[in-house]
């Protein structure tokens, strides 16, 4: 596992953006993995910047999210479908048949998550998966706890993401108690990761992740074990 420091939120998400956009120049047609939240924002920003300069071109990508709220339809604000719509989905001009999403709103969540399995196999498997941390360990929704051999799932959130998450709306309430994610075998199979970590709560979290044991109870040490891994850290959260 490669550990990279970045001076800044800045840097870290430059050095992601350039990665990716490395990845796609090399590879057009590479099947991306694409996480949500806070951390990636500024990344999928600079991402949006090279589509409108002309330098990347995105058309041809697939994608792949890590994970939706069960329950949020894909046009409710806080979905993580609406998320990536408008913070990069919109902005690279991606065509919609190339955006794989998980649905919260799936009528048998059990089908749901054994297609979305099929179908990253369908198109070869992902090339090139972005992640974020939870302040919990949590790599897509995969809880403390999560088995490590888990594939595509319905998880329940820990009240400490439901807390952590409840930022985005307007009452802890309307916080979702329920996900559906990739697993962690699903995210292990990606052939390259990218853990982004910036944020508050995460310098104690990393720190145990990457240097101690590896166990469910923080689902991101298992990225010790993958063999194509890089971690970018913002030096300003330690
Ligand atoms: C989002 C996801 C989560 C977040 C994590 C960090 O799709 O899967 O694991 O990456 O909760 O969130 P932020 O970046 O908001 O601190």
């Amino acid at each position: 596992m490669e550990i990279i420091y970045a001076s800044n939120y800045e840097e870290m998400s430059r050095k992601a953006a350039i990665a990716i956009a490395q990845q796609v120049i090399k590879k057009p047609t590479s099947v991306l993995g694409f996480a949500t939240g806070s951390t990636p924002l500024r990344t999928y920003e600079m991402l949006s910047e090279y589509h409108r300069l002309g330098i990347v071109d995105f058309s041809s990508i697939n994608t792949f999210n890590l994970d939706e709220y069960v329950g949020l339809s894909s046009d409710h604000p806080q979905s993580y479908s609406f998320f990536m719509y408008k913070n990069l989905f919109y902005q690279i001009q991606l065509d919609p048949n190339r955006i794989h999403i998980p649905s919260g709103t799936a009528s048998d969540l059990s089908k749901e998550r054994a297609d979305y399995e099929e179908a990253i196999q369908s198109l070869g498997g992902i090339d090139f998966q972005l992640l974020g941390l939870g302040p919990n360990g949590h790599i897509g929704f995969n809880e403390p706890g999560t088995q490590l051999n888990s594939i595509t799932h319905v998880v329940s959130l820990s009240q400490e993401t439901i807390k952590a998450n409840s930022r985005f709306f307007t009452k802890l309430e309307e916080v979702p108690k329920k996900a559906i994610t990739m697993g962690i075998k699903t995210i292990m199979n990606n052939r390259k990761i990218l853990l982004l970590v910036s944020g508050e709560k995460k310098a104690e979290i990393i720190r145990r992740a990457l240097s101690g044991p590896i166990n469910e109870e923080i689902p991101a040490s298992v990225l010790q074990l993958h063999p194509n891994a890089t971690v970018v850290i913002d030096q300003s959260i330690l």
